[in-house]
């Protein structure tokens, strides 16, 4: 009988997967490149983080020559829209919508926020997996230089569901309508089979259907996460007990699934025609969820970029 995938796999099974994922892994996996600036050697602010965050975002668009007022900007799961306002201060498009399923500061006038004075953005407050293609490209009037989607840590599904509307929104239409796409991960156990966009990736790599997928979602949450050390998470403890490993190596399982399912989807942009890498824009102390798909169209690129990227795998 087919094995529910709302269950947790056997022992065996679930040891037959975590072979697979390691082969998977350093096979196909994309690097991560880091881009992290170095950090003051003494404890951050909340606030601070949070800034550091902002900063590097709008950093990478400025490398990436995809920060111009030619430029329209759309920001997915935008919370207060700090992030737009930033890329709005240093000028990085000429026009901005924030999208969210809750209305937070940006939402009640469009202008909220301290230093963001004349920062008015289109709202649109609607959650993204009902919002059609259409209804987004008349929110957004185009800047001639095309498009920007960004997100930061847009949970699970709900990143997949925006990145297939942007696409079906600009890009189908006309190629280089969607100039780039930039999405800092996060929440990968609130990702779904139904609207992960790299299945055919999984697929390529002997990670086939439902049931190894809904496994993977659940190892993503024994990923490392900040001042917390994997021996002293419960979840952890359990499932490394259960498979026979130490509680690093089943930290180490979560984040090579985090890293897998990324690749999927930054693979799945890669088929369209853009130009994608995985880079961790900030320091692991600023945030865990420090892993940014980075998706460029083929048509925006004139030249090298990024060189100050060192290359190097997380895991
Ligand atoms: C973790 S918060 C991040 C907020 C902001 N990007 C930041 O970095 O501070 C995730 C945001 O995504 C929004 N969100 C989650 N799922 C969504 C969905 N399906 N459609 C629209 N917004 C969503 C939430 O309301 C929340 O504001």
């Amino acid at each position: 009988m087919p094995h529910d995938s709302s269950l947790p796999l056997s022992r065996a099974a679930s040891l037959s997967l975590m072979r697979r994922i390691h082969a998977a892994h350093s096979a196909a996996a994309l690097p991560v490149l880091s881009a992290a600036a170095p950090l003051p050697p003494r404890a951050l602010a909340d606030e601070e983080r949070l800034a550091l965050q902002r900063e590097s975002i709008v950093e990478t668009l400025r490398r990436e020559r995809l920060a111009s007022p030619r430029l329209s900007l759309v920001e997915f799961g935008a919370g207060d829209a700090s992030l737009s306002r930033e890329a709005w201060r240093a000028a990085a498009a000429g026009r901005f919508c924030v999208v969210d399923r809750k209305l937070r500061a940006v939402g009640e006038g469009g202008e909220g926020g301290e230093g963001g004075e004349g920062f008015r953005p289109r709202v649109l407050c609607a959650d993204v997996s009902e919002l059609e293609a259409e209804e987004l490209c008349d929110a957004v009037e185009p800047g001639e230089g095309g498009t920007v989607v960004l997100s930061n840590h847009l949970c699970g599904r709900a990143l997949d569901e925006s990145i297939l509307l942007s696409v079906d929104a600009w890009h189908r239409s006309s190629p280089g309508k969607l100039a780039g796409v930039f999405a800092v991960t996060c929440c990968h156990d609130g990702c779904s089979w139904r609207s992960y966009l790299g299945k055919s990736f999984l697929k390529s790599c002997g990670l086939d259907g439902a049931v190894d997928f809904e496994q993977m979602r659940r190892w993503t949450k024994m990923a490392p996460r900040r001042n917390a050390p994997a021996e002293g998470r419960a979840r952890v403890v359990r499932e490394a007990s259960r498979l026979g490993i130490s509680c690093n190596a089943a930290a180490q399982l979560g984040s090579q699934c985090r890293e897998i399912l990324d690749t999927g989807r930054a693979l799945y942009l890669q088929a369209l025609g853009f130009e994608v890498r995985m880079v961790q824009h900030v320091d692991f102390r600023v945030t865990a969820d420090c892993v940014m798909i980075q998706a460029v169209h083929r048509s925006h690129i004139d030249g090298p970029s990024s060189n100050d990227i060192v290359h190097q795998s997380q895991a």
